[in-house]
């Protein structure tokens, strides 16, 4: 199986009916099943592995609470944990090549990790990797189909979708915000940032910063020198972003390659109550059949 396949077969499935759900029928799954065959656990638990991190994604991105929903979280999070732990006992019996055999067989300064260390990497590890990804293929495809000429410049030139992604990851960004405790005393922008104070960054506005950005609410495909936020910066720069831009680019020439003329079939769109990881709920597209996919003969399960 290969990531383009993944994005292929699942377009096969919705081809002929001329419309589909974009989150529910490509964009939570794509990253869901590349995430789950990359960890080396089972492909067709990816719904289950994925419902689990949008519970765990509404506290992570959240600042408005939801006490309401507290109870089930710390379910999912139970349970999130106990499926990873019964994974860890499994790799022990029956090792593959995943990403959980490879934390669990690699040494940190002479020491293994220890199974909380294993089980907290890899829950992060399939937060970070479907949420955001499935909200960088979603929003930038309704940010592309609210703007035609880009949208046509893509399909014109599939060779730029490296450039396409970078500058929808910066317009659209699927990570708005992040936070960290100062240090240290600090100046920035003429403001004292005393140690220990609790400090937003907001990524998303940085990256419409016009001192940084020319023209930063103009979405240019082709923009030069676009060193972004989208996925943070230093120490913590995100660990997927090689596989998430990846992704990214795979999807999106694969969506513009098979489906022609897309339009929105709901005029108002809703997004995800949640602030910090923007992302719609759902985006209901019609679509002609467009070019067709001449390797789509590999199988994947779970889909
Ligand atoms: C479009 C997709 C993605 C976006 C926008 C994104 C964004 C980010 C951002 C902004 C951070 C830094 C948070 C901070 O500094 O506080 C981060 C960290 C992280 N990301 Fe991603 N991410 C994406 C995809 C992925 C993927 C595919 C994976 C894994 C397969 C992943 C795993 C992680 C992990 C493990 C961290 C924590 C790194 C650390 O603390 O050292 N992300 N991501």
């Amino acid at each position: 199986m290969t990531i383009k396949s993944v994005a292929h077969k699942l377009i096969d499935k919705v081809i002929s009916s001329g419309r589909m759900d974009l989150i529910a029928d490509f964009a939570s799954p794509f990253p869901a099943i590349v995430t789950a065959t990359m960890l080396g656990v089972p492909v067709e638990d990816h719904r289950q592995l994925g419902a689990w991190v949008i519970d765990l994604a509404e506290v992570l991105g959240n600042f408005q609470h939801h006490p309401d929903r507290m109870s089930q979280i710390v379910q999912s999070l139970r349970d999130f944990k106990k499926y990873v732990s019964a994974r860890i006992e499994e790799e022990r019996r029956k090792p593959t090549n995943g990403l959980i055999y490879a934390l669990m067989t690699s040494q940190v300064d002479g020491h293994y990790l220890t199974d909380e260390e294993i089980i907290v990497n890899t829950i992060i590890t399939l937060i970070g990797g479907h949420e955001t990804t499935t909200n960088l293929i979603a929003s930038g495809f309704l940010t592309l189909l609210r703007n035609p000429e880009s949208f046509e410049q893509l399909r014109g030139h599939p060779e730029i979708v490296a450039s396409a992604v970078e500058e929808l990851l910066r317009f659209e960004s699927p990570v708005q915000h992040t936070a960290r405790i100062a240090p240290a005393d600090s100046q920035l922008g003429g403001k004292t940032i005393s140690k220990g104070s609790r400090v937003v960054v907001g990524l998303a506005a940085a990256n419409r910063d016009p001192n940084r950005f020319r023209d930063p609410d103009r979405l240019d495909l082709l923009r030069s020198d676009n060193r972004h936020l989208a996925f943070g910066w230093g120490t913590h720069f995100c660990f997927g972003a090689p596989v998430a831009r990846m992704e990214g680019q795979i999807a999106f020439s694969a969506l513009l390659r098979r489906l022609s003329r897309p339009a929105l079939l709901e005029p108002k769109v809703r997004w995800r109550d949640n602030a910090g990881l923007r992302g719609l709920s759902a985006l209901n597209i019609s679509f002609d059949p467009g070019l067709p996919y001449p390797e789509s003969g590999d199988s994947i399960d779970g889909t």
